[in-house]
C-alpha cells in the first residue's frame, strides 16, 4: 500500500465493544453500526442489567426484530452478560452452551448503569473459575471506584489492585481490558506474559486515539467529549495510538459508542459516553493515517478481534475513500436527538 492512499479496502470490521440500549432508540443507533460492522459485542448495562442467559436471549430477539424492521441483513449481535456478586458458575456454563460471547465486569459505581456491578471481585471467584474452565472471556471496565483515587488515576490503579492479582489467580482466563486510556494499560497489555496463550487483549476507542483531555475543556465544557474512562493526557493518547497501530494482535477495535440523548449530556450532571457509531471507521482511519499506519488498520479492525474470540474472520470486504464527510450537528434518537462525536466537523474518510 502506498503511504497516502485515497481508497482502502478492508475485510469487513467488527465492533468489539458497543452500547445500543433498548426500545425505540436502539433502531436509530443500530443502522449506523450495521452500515460499517458485521458483528458487535453488545454491552449488557441496560436498566435492569442483562444478568442471565434468558435476559440476553430476550434482548437478542429485540435486537433482531429491530434489525428486521429497519431492513438490515448481515449484522450479528454478540451477546454478553453483566457479572454481579451473585453470578453462579452454573449461569456461566449455561451461557457457554447458549452462545453468549462474554461476561462484562463493571466495578460497582464505575459508570452508566453499573450500580448492580461487582462490589468485590473475590465474590465472583466461583463464576471466574467456571469462565476459565469453559473458555468464556471476561471483559473488564478497568477502573477502581474508591472516592480517594483521582479520576485520572483510576485505570492505572485498577491494574495494580485488581487486574494483576486477577491474572495471577486465573492465568488462563481470557480477559479483554476494555477501552484502555493510559500508557500504563497499553504497556501492561503489550508486555504481559501469557505463557504463549491468547489470554489478554485490549480494545481502544476512536476518541482515545484522537483526543486528549484538553478536548473536554476546549473553550468551555464539552459534554460530548466526556466518556468513561475519561480522556487522559497527550502522552497517553500517543501510547494508545502506538499500541493500536503496532500490529500487535492484542489490540483491537471497540468503539464504546454509547448513545445518550442530547439533553442527558448537556445537563448539570451529564452522562458519560461518546456517540461514535455514525462514522467510527472514518475516525479510526484518520487516527491511523495521522501516524502513517493505515496499513495496520485491517488487522486492528477486522482480524485480531475475531482471532481473540475464536470466531471466523468476516469474508466480505468494505472500502473507505478519502472523501471529506460532514458530521451532522444532531441525529435522530427515538423522540429526541443525539450529538455525534465531531458534530459539525468534517472527517477525511468515508465509507465508499
Ligand atoms: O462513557 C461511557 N459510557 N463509559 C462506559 O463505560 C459506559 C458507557 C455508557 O453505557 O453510557
Ligand atoms: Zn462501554
Amino acid at each position: 500500500m502506498s503511504t497516502s492512499p485515497t481508497q482502502i479496502q478492508l475485510i469487513q470490521p467488527d465492533d468489539w465493544h458497543l452500547h445500543i440500549r433498548d426500545g425505540e432508540v436502539m433502531k436509530d443507533v443500530l443502522v449506523d453500526t450495521a452500515r460499517q460492522f458485521a458483528r458487535a459485542i453488545i454491552m449488557p448495562n441496560l436498566k435492569p442489567p442483562v444478568t442471565t442467559v434468558d435476559l440476553a436471549n430476550a434482548y437478542r430477539s429485540r435486537i433482531e426484530a429491530s434489525l428486521t424492521s429497519s431492513g438490515i441483513t448481515g449484522f450479528t449481535p454478540l451477546m454478553t452478560l453483566y457479572l454481579t456478586d451473585n453470578t453462579s458458575a452454573d449461569e456461566v456454563r449455561k451461557a457457554k452452551v447458549g452462545g453468549i460471547a462474554a461476561f462484562k465486569l463493571y466495578p460497582a459505581g464505575a459508570t452508566t448503569n453499573s450500580d448492580a456491578g461487582v462490589s468485590d471481585i473475590k465474590r465472583c471467584y466461583a463464576a471466574l473459575e467456571a469462565m476459565q474452565a469453559v473458555g468464556m472471556p471476561l471483559l473488564v471496565h478497568g477502573e477502581v471506584t474508591s472516592a480517594e483515587i483521582d479520576i485520572f488515576d483510576r485505570e492505572a490503579v485498577f491494574i495494580d489492585q485488581v487486574l494483576e492479582p486477577l491474572r495471577q489467580d486465573f492465568p488462563e482466563l481470557k480477559i479483554v481490558f476494555e477501552h484502555i486510556t493510559t500508557k500504563q494499560a497499553a504497556h501492561y497489555v503489550r508486555d504481559a506474559q501469557t505463557g504463549g496463550k491468547n489470554s489478554l487483549a485490549a480494545t481502544i476507542t476512536p476518541q482515545h486515539l484522537l483526543m486528549n483531555r484538553n478536548a473536554i475543556f476546549a473553550g468551555g465544557i464539552r459534554p460530548h467529549n466526556y466518556c468513561l474512562p475519561v480522556l487522559k493526557r497527550e502522552e497517553h493518547r500517543v501510547a494508545l495510538l502506538e499500541a493500536a497501530t503496532s500490529g500487535s494482535p492484542r489490540f483491537f477495535l471497540g468503539t464504546d459508542s454509547a448513545p445518550h440523548a442530547k439533553g442527558a449530556k448537556e445537563a448539570a450532571c451529564g452522562c458519560a459516553g461518546c456517540y461514535s457509531a455514525f462514522n467510527a471507521l472514518g475516525l479510526y482511519a484518520e487516527a491511523f493515517e495521522s501516524v502513517g499506519k493505515l496499513d495496520q488498520l485491517e488487522g486492528f479492525a477486522s482480524v485480531f478481534g475475531p482471532d481473540f474470540y475464536s470466531l471466523p474472520r468476516n469474508t466480505q470486504t468494505i472500502s473507505l475513500v478519502k472523501q471529506a464527510q460532514s458530521i451532522p450537528a444532531e441525529l435522530p434518537l427515538g423522540d429526541a436527538t443525539i450529538v455525534p462525536l465531531r458534530a459539525g466537523e468534517t472527517i477525511a474518510w468515508s465509507l465508499a
